[in-house]
Parts: structure tokens; C-alpha cells; sequence
């Protein structure tokens, strides 16, 4: 098979991409599933549903409050970083970023056109009236202080995150570029959740090429037309460089 017979002849392409859990492994945050992954040890109805944050606040915000408090420890690795690179080397509107992380690894990168489908660590929402915050300077307070609106003064802003049972962010947006795009990438997601672990369908009937980079082989494979097991660090740095010189960009 020729690898680049999705490059259109007359236009320069569009590329979409997701990606999971295991493009930020090697910057030390732990995926979700598996071996020491983060739900062996915590159990999703406790910590990551609505439900959880009705009946138990605190837990859930001790939970989400380690995990914020982690992304000051970490830095973004080579793969973040060929994402960005890819992104400026194409024209503005050829490329979208689909991400169901909500580390902010790929902002700090440099990548810009982004979507976090599944929220965002770095911001909190008022459950009242709809404000998103940043209160990334809070993320040592004790487990029982939560944090109050500016806005309107309502004590206890929620995670800004998509819980189990929730709409994903972003979804026509998300769709739209995944339909026009003729390259999708998906890196470093096992295929367990949807509706992101759908987007590789939509892509492949609506004519994409699809590229999976995974470190095993993820659940929803059948659906890639191309496949790179290995570490995404080591993978993509060479497979967006091999990309741009032969799109000559
Ligand atoms: P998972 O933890 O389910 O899958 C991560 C995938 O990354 C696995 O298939 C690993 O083999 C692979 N992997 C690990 N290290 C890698 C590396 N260095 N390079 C490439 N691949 C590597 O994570 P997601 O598929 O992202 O949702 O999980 C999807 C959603 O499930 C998450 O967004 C989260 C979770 O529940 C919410 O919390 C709403």
C-alpha cells in the first residue's frame, strides 16, 4: 500500500487528530486503564459521574485536586510537541486537535487549534450560573475548602470536566472537522469510550485515511488503515516530519 495515497493532488490536505491518555505517558501521567492505570485504583462511580459530586463532594475534589496539582510537575513530551510543529507547518483551518486528555500538555506545546472534548483540569465551573475559571493557584487547599464563584458567589465550583453520563465538549465542531478532514490520527487511546472512540468510523466513511499510534493494539483497531505500535514519543516525531516533507510544507 502506498502510505501517502490519502494526499490529495490538487490542494493541500486536511488533518484531524485525537488523542488519549497515552500521548501524555511518557510525561508521567498515568492512563486510565490497565496495569496502575488510574481507574484500577479508583472506582468511576465514586469519582467521576455527577452522582459522585452530589453525594460526596469531597472525594471527588480530593481526586481532582491531586490531579491538578500534578499538572504543575510535568512538562509535555516529543509527541505534544510534533503535534504542534505539524499544526504550524499547514495553513490556518487544515488542522484540528481533538483531545479527550485534561492535562494542558498540548496548550503548552503550542497547539492551537483545540478542542478538550472531555474538559480541562486547569478550570473550574460555577454549577449555578455557567462561569469557567482558571484557579490553578488553588490547587493545594484542603480537601473540604472548595472554591466560590466570582461571579456570582456560589461556594462550591465543580471540576470542569466531562463526568460519565455527561455530553462530551464541542461535539458539532469535533464532527465537522473529523468529516472534512483526509487524514485522522488517533494516538494513545485504548477505543473504550465513546463517542470519541466513534470518530474513527465517521472518518473512515466519510473517505479520511486513518492512522492509529498506539502502544498495544487499542479495541476499536479493525477501523485504521494504518497502524504504529510503539511508545507515541518515539513514533510521532518521525512519522509528522516524514508527513511535511512529502507535503512539501
Ligand atoms: P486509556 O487509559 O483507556 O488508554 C490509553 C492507551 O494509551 C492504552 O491503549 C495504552 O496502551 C496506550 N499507551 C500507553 N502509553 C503509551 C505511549 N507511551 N504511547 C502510545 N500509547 C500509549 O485512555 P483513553 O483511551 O484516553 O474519560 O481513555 C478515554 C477516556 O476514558 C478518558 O478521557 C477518561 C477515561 O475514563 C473521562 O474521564 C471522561
Amino acid at each position: 500500500m502506498n502510505l501517502h495515497s490519502w494526499i490529495p493532488d490538487d490542494r493541500i490536505p486536511k488533518i484531524a487528530v485525537l488523542t488519549g491518555a497515552g500521548i501524555s505517558a511518557e510525561s508521567g501521567i498515568r492512563t486510565f486503564r490497565g496495569n496502575d492505570g488510574l481507574w484500577e485504583g479508583h472506582r468511576i462511580e465514586d469519582v467521576a459521574t455527577p452522582e459522585a459530586w452530589a453525594r460526596d463532594p469531597e472525594t471527588v475534589w480530593r481526586f481532582y485536586q491531586g490531579r491538578r496539582s500534578q499538572l504543575h510537575e510535568v512538562e509535555p513530551n516529543p509527541a505534544h510537541y510534533a503535534l504542534a510543529k505539524l499544526e504550524k507547518s499547514l495553513p490556518k483551518g487544515h488542522f484540528t486537535l481533538i483531545t479527550q486528555n485534561v492535562d494542558d500538555l498540548h496548550g503548552r506545546s503550542g497547539s492551537e487549534v483545540l478542542i478538550h472534548m472531555h474538559g480541562e483540569l486547569r478550570l473550574l465551573r460555577c454549577q449555578q450560573c455557567g462561569t469557567v475559571d482558571e484557579k490553578m493557584e488553588l490547587v493545594h487547599l484542603e480537601p473540604s475548602e472548595y472554591v466560590t464563584c466570582d461571579s456570582c458567589g456560589d461556594e462550591i465550583m465543580r471540576p470542569h470536566i466531562v463526568w460519565f453520563g455527561e455530553m462530551p465538549i464541542g461535539m458539532a465542531e469535533i464532527e465537522e472537522a473529523v468529516i472534512e478532514c483526509d487524514l485522522f490520527l488517533v494516538i494513545g487511546s485504548s477505543g473504550h469510550v465513546y463517542p470519541a472512540a466513534g470518530l474513527v468510523n465517521i472518518a473512515s466513511v466519510t473517505g479520511s485515511h486513518c492512522v492509529g499510534v498506539n502502544l498495544d493494539r487499542p479495541v476499536n483497531d479493525f477501523a485504521f488503515h494504518e497502524f504504529h505500535l510503539g511508545k507515541a514519543g518515539e513514533i510521532l516525531p518521525e512519522l509528522v516530519d516524514s508527513w511535511i516533507e512529502v507535503l512539501n510544507l
